[in-house]
Order: C-alpha cells, then sequence, then structure tokens
C-alpha cells in the first residue's frame, strides 16, 4: 500500500511553542502529509520535550555537551534511520548542523527563523537576539522565514515568508512573541504541510 503520510522529526531546544504549533496543526488537519514520530532535544530541561510527551510523541536526548557536536549529530544520524524519518524540522533547535549533516540531508531539513531573511540572520543571530538587533536598528517590518537548510547558517532556499509590523515601544520579548504568533505558529505548519506532500509525491 503506497504511504499516505511521511514521517518527521523535530529537533528543539527549548520552550517547543512551533513544536506546538506543529501538533495542533496535525490535530485541525492543515497537517495532513506528514506526521510528527520523533522529537529530538539536545537539552534535557526543555519544556518541548514535555509538550511532545503529552502528545505521545516518541522522544530522544541527545546532548552535544555530553557528546560534543559531531558524536551528537552521529547520535541524530542513528534517530533517524531507527525511526525511518523522511523530514527534519529545525523548530527552535540552538546548534548549528555540520556540513555533511546538511548534505546528507538535502532539501531535507527545513528551520524557522525569527526574520525576514536575509535580515537579522546568520551565525550569532537566534533567538531574543534577533528582536533586540531589529529594534536597535529600528527597522518597522519584520517577519518571520521558513527555509530549506544547507551548509550556509540561515542561507538555504526560502519556502514561506511572513511579514509583521513593528508597533512602538516593543521590547526584544514582546516582538519575540508577535511574530512568533502572527508569523511563525502559521507559516511553519503549512510550509511543513507544502514539503510533506512534495516528498510524498515524489515531487522533491
Ligand atoms: C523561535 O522564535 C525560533 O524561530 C527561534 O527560536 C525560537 C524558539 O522558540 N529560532 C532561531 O532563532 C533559530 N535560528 P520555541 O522553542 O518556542 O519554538
Amino acid at each position: 500500500m503506497p504511504k499516505t503520510k511521511i514521517s518527521i522529526a523535530v529537533l528543539v531546544s527549548g520552550s517547543g511553542t512551533n513544536l506546538q504549533a506543529l501538533i495542533d496543526a496535525q490535530n485541525n488537519g492543515i497537517l495532513k502529509s506528514g506526521k510528527v514520530s520523533l522529537v529530538i532535544s539536545n537539552n534535557a530541561d526543555a519544556y518541548a520535550v514535555t509538550r511532545a510527551e503529552n502528545a505521545n510523541i516518541k522522544t530522544a536526548i541527545i546532548s552535544h555537551k555530553e557528546f560534543g557536536d559531531a558524536g551528537m549529530e552521529a547520535k541524530i544520524i542513528d534517530q533517524l534511520n531507527e525511526n525511518k524519518i523522511d523530514l527534519i524540522i529545525l523548530a527552535g533547535f540552538m546548534r548549528i548542523l555540520s556540513a555533511d549533516f546538511t548534505r546528507k540531508y538535502d532539501h531535507r531539513i527545513i528551520n524557522v527563523h525569527p526574520s525576514l531573511i536575509p535580515s537579522f540572520c546568520g551565525e550569532g543571530y537566534y533567538g531574543l537576539r534577533v528582536h533586540e538587533e531589529a529594534l536597535k536598528k529600528g527597522v518597522k517590518v519584520t517577519g518571520a522565514t521558513v527555509h530549506f537548510v544547507n551548509e550556509i547558517p540561515d542561507g538555504g532556499e526560502i519556502i514561506l515568508q511572513k511579514a509583521v509590523t513593528v508597533p512602538e515601544n516593543s521590547t526584544p520579548k514582546s516582538l519575540q512573541k508577535r511574530v512568533m504568533k502572527l508569523a511563525e505558529w502559521k507559516i511553519l505548519p503549512k510550509a511543513c504541510e507544502i514539503i510533506s506532500n512534495k516528498i510524498l509525491k515524489g515531487e522533491i
């Protein structure tokens, strides 16, 4: 029988609100061509792990602190193979993956980034820092991007973007929340469905 859904692994490090958006999208039918079947965290204390457990999704903790970056990647690959994963989603995963890793999974890794790439992206731009820099620069519009991951940090092909206005008196935290709510939690599930569907149909 042909497959009706591909298997997705989500890599996380923190609070996991984007993982939650994917779980919700599965439940409300926005994400229908893929199923989140594994969550891997490099941080045992990440609330994302609790979110996965609450949704009965298999979890693995693979710490770069314990194994080093290369060791962590080798163990991630073992998990991806064991669980027959077709697509990897980076949802607040705070390590940069090596060129060997990203080449092995060409067009099979997607990331959500909290700015309109090519603004405020690349090495050193992650989490709250992105919003601090956007506010320092005084931009009036920011947003989020979902893109394929290649060997250049935040440099892969763009899949979806959504713009968000920057209200006066924003703080990095208020802007982060706004960008998540109005952009990230919407475009990540949508992009995930688009790419899952293409993989399912053998188009990519
Ligand atoms: C999100 O804003 C995500 O875009 C960002 O970290 C946050 C994770 O939140 N990712 C990066 O900055 C990657 N360069 P979450 O754990 O609640 O999804």
